[in-house]
């Protein structure tokens, strides 16, 4: 696959999400909550997570309608955990995907409550009538809700919290990125994968690869904080120093930090690698994206 291919794979692939979460995430919710969720949710964000459950049942061959719902659900518990992350009681931050954070414009009360539904929604997109097995329902559904709960995001963003001001050792670090960020992108790949058939030296291979860009992404948003201006990032520049909080930045340094991030791609393509599954292009694009970006 060149570069270009992945280009119009990724539009592709971008733009059957977005026409997705247009026509699931409901406007007509009420009082205003499903304007707020539209916001949140619709016209913004670089997709990464429905771009690797995608790539990853590209892979597999597998089932397409299950792994373009699974990367709507993805996306619907990434843009919940956003809205909240940028409540004044967690970072305090009045920009996200260049426009005013959710709380913002509508209010803190209905934030939370537009984070509530779309949290819950996620679980409605992945358990249809008809058109995805059961069996295949409930896997999915247990996937997202080990990665966003208390031992994944959840538990990592409480961790984070607890961490302001606090010098943490690389230990800790690792531990609170791997949960606060790390779990749903991993989720997202083997949520893609278990969309096909695969042995369980394939499905180890690619839990490997996601734990490597799911670590490594995190790290690099903490790189970007520092290195890329509000307009490029689309976000506050410099929350993290603002807000106190350690980062692979606070504890390794930059350069170090970066020489981390690319050391985790390395870790990443040698999984994918060792998976054996001839169709990774995209993964393994995917995995530079995460390193290489700029927002
Ligand atoms: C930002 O995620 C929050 C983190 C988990 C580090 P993204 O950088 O993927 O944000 P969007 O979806 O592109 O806005
Ligand atoms: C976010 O980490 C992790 C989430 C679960 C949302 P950050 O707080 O560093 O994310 P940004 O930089 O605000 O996007
Ligand atoms: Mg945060
Ligand atoms: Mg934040
Ligand atoms: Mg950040």
């Amino acid at each position: 696959m060149t570069l270009s291919d992945f280009g119009h794979w990724a539009q592709r692939s971008q733009g059957a999400v977005d026409a997705a979460l247009d026509a699931w995430v409901p406007p007509d919710a009420p009082a205003g909550l499903g304007e707020a969720m539209r916001y949140g949710v619709l016209d913004g964000g670089k997709r990464l997570r429905p771009l690797l459950v995608m790539a990853a049942c590209e892979a597999v061959a597998g089932d397409a309608e299950a792994a373009l719902r699974a990367a709507v659900s993805v996306e619907l518990i990434h843009a919940y955990s956003l809205v909240h992350d940028d409540m004044p009681c967690m970072d305090n931050d009045v920009l996200r995907r260049g426009k005013p954070t959710v709380h913002v414009k509508y209010g803190e009360a209905q934030a939370m409550l537009a984070g509530d539904a779309m949290q819950a929604l996620a679980f409605e997109v992945l358990t249809p009538e008809q058109g995805v097995a059961p069996a295949l329902q409930a896997r999915l559904c247990a996937l997202l809700a080990r990665a966003a709960g208390h031992a994944g995001m959840a538990g990592g963003q409480a961790i984070d919290l607890a961490s302001i001001g606090q010098p943490l050792s690389e230990v800790s670090l690792r531990d609170m990125h791997r949960r606060k960020t790390g779990a749903l992108l991993q989720a997202s790949v083997l949520m893609g994968a278990a969309c096909g058939e695969v042995s369980v030296p394939v499905c180890t291979a690619l839990t490997d690869f996601g734990a490597a860009i799911g670590l490594a992404f995190q790290v690099v948003d903490d790189i970007l904080d520092v290195t890329q201006p509000s307009e490029t990032l689309g976000k506050t520049a410099g929350k993290d120093v603002d807000n106190n909080k350690p980062t692979y930045v606070s504890v390794l340094g930059l350069e170090s930090a970066q020489a981390y991030a690319n050391r985790l791609r390395d870790e990443a393509h040698a999984a994918l690698e060792r998976s054996g599954l001839r169709d990774v292009a995209a993964l393994t694009m995917l995995a530079d994206k995460v390193v290489e970006r700029e927002n």
